[in-house]
């Protein structure tokens, strides 16, 4: 896969794997910013803590994402008093100022280097069509206190036809500002982190969990937090079914002389999301349903059109793709898991993770405290409204299923076009296998059904990963787990098999 300019700011220390049995109030699965947040809001209390991650610390999504802390979410506002008035709209919107301001506290508190900025927040269109959408947005600002503006013009090099401002926002470096939240909980007593230790399952006994790892040791927990991208366990909750993964692309490019001020979206498709870090601009967009484009090459290939048109950059530095989960009703999943339960999760962030996250860590820590929430219940998983929004599951279980049987049916691939870098698909008497040739002429054989739910997995030619469209789990090409909601690797008859062999 690509290394994403964020990853350069990760440390090199590590924290170790898990190497016994291990007892503790609280399992946080997933080291990114949802559950460093969350182990650092438990910091002064008296539970114990353990926080584990598959990889390493802020290495997942968090190293992958634009990094933009808004409370603008596409143009979500007057959706969201359409659909749930103007209460649950509000505490939205709130949430999401609330998680700004928390990471701006904090950064200031501890004098975090983590190139904190404020921003405006902007999301235009190229169409004139939109201007009443973006009017209803306008009047859905007012109406929930946010200081929007809407305007006919921005610093960017291309016309618009209108644009939503929202004043005060803020872009900082995300694995900066994680590993300064690291720092200042890794000395506490009542917290352990674990790298390289993935958990598995999660056996249920006597009011007590038992987390699972890869390693063969557990962790017995008096409650399991999830906070892994996407839970990797269900536990018949069904939020598979409730979730769409949909890839997206990010490029840094450098020496672009007019660099604009503020942090871009562009509404409706082809997406174009921009904003500046130190002497980078970066220009992302291009989403997709994951799994489901073969030549995703393109989606590089079109933002770099579009950078060299408006920004004539002299270097395009850094490339990158991230995955993202979106909901049925647009609203993350965040809470427990059943009524009464003793294992919560947070996910369904879409891509306004850098706020989302922070809505989930306040929220959950007030959940694991048995404290009041005002967002409690407009972001619980179990939430009834989601029945409301039934066409939508309908949506994505029909192309869910229709990935189930297509998969089956797609002809073979002819092993004589493999060339480096590239990957084929083989039909084989037991069933289907993606063989994929490296730099050196070196193949990787893996199983493509996929270990969740069965799906058949396609390659991803821009990171060179095979992704389920099902569900969005991805493995790169000797098969081992990059994302899930899959735990376990691929089925592979041999890895670095001989060509010949065909
Ligand atoms: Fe669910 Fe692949 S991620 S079947």
């Amino acid at each position: 896969m690509h290394q994403s300019l964020w990853s350069l700011s990760q440390k090199t220390s590590t924290y170790p794997p898990l190497s016994q049995h291990t007892k503790t109030d609280i399992c946080i699965v997933g080291a990114g910013i949802t559950g460093i947040t969350l182990a650092y809001l438990l910091k002064d209390t008296p539970l114990t803590i353990c926080l584990i991650d598959s990889d390493r610390v802020s290495s997942g999504t968090t190293a992958y994402t634009t990094a933009k802390v808004t409370a603008q979410h596409d143009l979500i506002y007057h959706e969201l008093i359409h659909t749930f008035g103007h209460y649950d709209a509000k505490c939205y919107a709130n949430a999401q100022l609330e998680a700004l301001d928390f990471i701006s506290q904090t950064i200031k508190q501890h004098r975090m280097d983590c190139e904190f900025e404020r921003k405006f927040s902007a999301i235009y269109t190229q169409n004139a069509h939109d201007i009443p959408l973006f009017e209803k947005e306008y009047a859905a600002y007012q109406e929930l206190g946010l200081k929007g503006r809407l305007v006919k013009t921005l610093d960017l090099p291309f016309p618009i036809e209108c644009a939503l401002i929202l004043e005060n926002q803020a872009q900082f470096n995300p694995v900066k500002y994680t590993t300064a939240l690291l720092e200042e909980i890794q000395t506490y007593p009542n917290i352990r982190i674990y790298e390289q230790t993935a958990a598995t399952d999660i056996k249920k006994k006597d009011g007590t969990l038992t987390v699972c790892t890869s390693l063969g040791y557990e962790i017995e927990a008096q409650k399991v937090v999830q906070t892994s991208h996407y839970p990797f366990y269900d536990d018949l909750s069904f939020l598979f079914a409730k979730m769409e993964a949909q890839t997206s692309y990010l490029m840094a490019c450098e020496g672009v002389k007019n660099m604009p001020e503020g942090m871009y979206l562009s509404y409706g498709q082809p997406t174009r999301s921009i904003r500046t870090y130190q002497n980078y601009l970066l220009v992302g967009g291009e989403d997709h349903r994951t799994g489901t484009e073969k030549e995703t090459k393109t989606r590089y290939e079109a933002l770099t059109k579009f950078a060299t048109q408006y920004f004539a950059p002299s270097n395009i530095s850094y490339r990158w793709s991230t995955e993202d989960y979106d909901t049925v009703d647009r609203l993350p999943y965040i809470g427990q898991m059943k009524q009464g339960d003793q294992i919560f999760v947070a996910t369904g962030f879409k891509k306004w993770g850098m706020t989302t996250s922070t809505v989930a860590a306040l929220l959950l820590k007030d959940l694991i405290l048995g404290q009041e929430s005002p967002y409690a219940s407009l972001f619980n998983p179990n939430r009834q409204h989601i029945a409301l929004q039934i066409k939508n599951l309908i949506r994505y279980n029909a192309q869910t299923a229709w990935e189930l049987v297509k998969g089956k049916l797609r002809a073979e691939e002819d092993l004589s076009q493999l060339t480096p870098g590239e990957a084929v698909v083989l039909k084989l008497d037991e069933g289907k296998y993606g063989v994929y040739m490296d730099e050196q002429g070196e193949t990787w054989m893996v199983d493509l059904t996929c270990p969740h739910l069965g799906c058949e997995l396609s390659f991803n030619h821009a990171e060179r990963t095979w992704d389920c469209p099902c569900h969005g789990s991805r493995f790169d090409v000797t098969g081992t787990v990059v994302s899930g909601p899959a735990h376990s690797a691929l089925k592979s008859t041999t890895n670095r098999i001989d060509p010949n062999l065909f």
